[in-house]
């Protein structure tokens, strides 16, 4: 039996796609290791955001193809994000490499590798390297039921690609056109996942606000997305609904109106910001300014006033003065987050910043980042220290890794740890909490 070992960079797109690959091969009879040096296939599925992801998972296969003086049936790929974007190339720079494969193409891993293993075992044609990244028309259709039974917590796939052309990003070029899945299939799988103990669902995509562009109507003034979001109230089982990663643009009336409405939508948001100045947001081609932003923040308070926020920040972007940045640290400050990703402008060849020009040192991203981070973590330490002596609904996911407690998450998404019965993973329980820190929270059961 060929054993597996498969490696994971980036977002949760990624993880899921890992996962979806992860079943298909299981289907296919190959078991899974812990342990690259017990693989006889190891894939490493990559992201492209940033220089430094890609340079960790460039750093990670060199090392892995060592592995091959071994074992020199092992099959070594790189898929997704970064295979997208440097395709055949990777053989240059990578010489023991077997196959990359692109991120429309992740649910044909099972046969390419089937190919690859019968000529290392003799039976088929000469080595030959593969290479497959071409689009597919329907691919975001092509991978579903893929999680493992039993799971609390699932990632939905609801849409691939963007069509929005922000300056910075590399993510339509390695992703495509934006796709929608028809709804009801959505829906399905939703259902199916209900039944096998998922109580939480998170819809995943690149841009899910603007899910069903082309595929799906408006209808009394909803969006296909608030009319998912609408429909999943309807699913027997499923406890939460969460979505990621949305854009501000579609933060109107109707997406606005679900927050304290529906019951399953947790009251938990992640607005990604880029950046407070209006300069550098025209610049970045982002179609909103720091007060449209301001606004949307205030009204999601509206609706439910402690309801968690959550942002992506770039420092850095080229052109940033210390008066744009002092925008953004302003606003940011200002909003208060819950948690923030913040990045530091990374150059991404093909995109339309990299050729901007006034790119911004090293020093000064580092700084601005540091500045960012310090507001943060006052922030979220501030939240947290307001939940002590609150109790919290808190969804319970499984064991911690250590000390022998559960651990599970209130609806704004905090991880809540606490002793119990194994019994209660993939139930909704209430823990009052006694400790809280910055990123986690303590309690007993009540
Ligand atoms: N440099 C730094 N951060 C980036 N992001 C996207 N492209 C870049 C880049 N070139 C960040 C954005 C996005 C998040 C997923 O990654 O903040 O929201």
């Amino acid at each position: 039996m060929n054993r597996v070992y498969i490696k994971t960079y980036g977002c949760q797109m990624n993880e899921r796609d890992s996962d979806a690959v992860a079943a298909l091969l299981r289907a296919r009879g190959y078991s899974f290791v812990d342990s690259e040096e017990d693989a006889d296939v190891i894939l490493i599925n990559t992201c492209s955001v940033r220089d430094l992801s890609e340079q960790k998972a460039l750093g990670k296969m060199g090392r892995l193809q060592k592995l091959k003086k071994k074992n020199p049936r092992l099959v070594l790929g790189i898929m997704g994000c970064m295979a997208q974007s440097r395709g055949s190339g990777l053989l240059d720079k990578l010489p023991e490499l077997d196959l990359v494969v692109g991120t429309q193409k992740l649910h044909r891993v099972p046969e390419h590798l089937a190919e690859i293993l019968k000529t290392k075992d003799g039976l088929g044609p000469l080595p030959a390297k593969l290479v497959d990244i071409s689009e597919e028309a329907d691919s975001q259709n092509a991978i579903k039921d893929h999680q493992e039974s039993g799971s609390v917590t699932s990632f939905v796939s609801i849409q691939q690609g963007c069509d929005m052309n922000c300056a910075f990003c590399i993510v339509p070029h390695v992703r495509g056109d934006e796709r929608s899945r028809p709804m009801e299939e959505i829906l399905e799988e939703i259902r199916g996942l209900a039944v096998s103990g998922s109580r939480e669902i998170t819809l995943l995509g690149q841009i899910v606000t603007s899910y069903g562009r082309g595929l799906e109507n408006f209808k009394d003034k909803k969006s296909p997305f608030v009319q998912l979001l609408e429909r999943l109230e309807e699913i027997e089982g499923i406890k939460r609904v969460r979505f990621t990663s949305p854009h501000p643009r579609g933060f109107k009336e109707d997406l606005v109106g679900c927050f304290g409405r529906l019951e399953k939508l947790c009251e938990s948001v992640h607005l990604p910001m880029q950046s407070g100045s209006d300069r550098i947001l025209r610049l970045m081609n982002r179609p909103y300014g720091r007060d449209r932003y301001y606004d949307i923040v205030q009204s999601l308070r509206a609706r439910v006033p402690d309801i968690y926020l959550s942002t992506d920040i770039i420092v850095g972007f080229p052109g940033e003065t210390d008066e744009d940045f002092e925008a953004t640290r302003e606003l940011f400050d200002r909003v208060g987050y819950d948690m923030a990703f913040i990045f530091k402008y990374s150059k991404r060849s093909g995109t339309p910043a990299a050729q901007m020009k006034d790119q911004v040192s090293d020093e000064v991203k580092e700084m601005r980042n540091q500045a960012l981070l310090d507001i943060l973590h006052k922030s979220s330490l501030r939240r947290g220290e307001s939940l002590l002596d609150t109790t919290q609904e808190v969804l319970v996911e499984g064991w911690a890794r250590k000390g022998g407690k559960l651990m599970g998450r209130n609806r704004g998404g905090r991880k809540v740890f606490f002793k119990g019965d194994g019994g209660l993973i993939g139930q909704l329980v209430n823990v009052k909490i006694d400790k809280a820190t910055v990123a986690v929270l303590e309690g007993n059961v009540v």
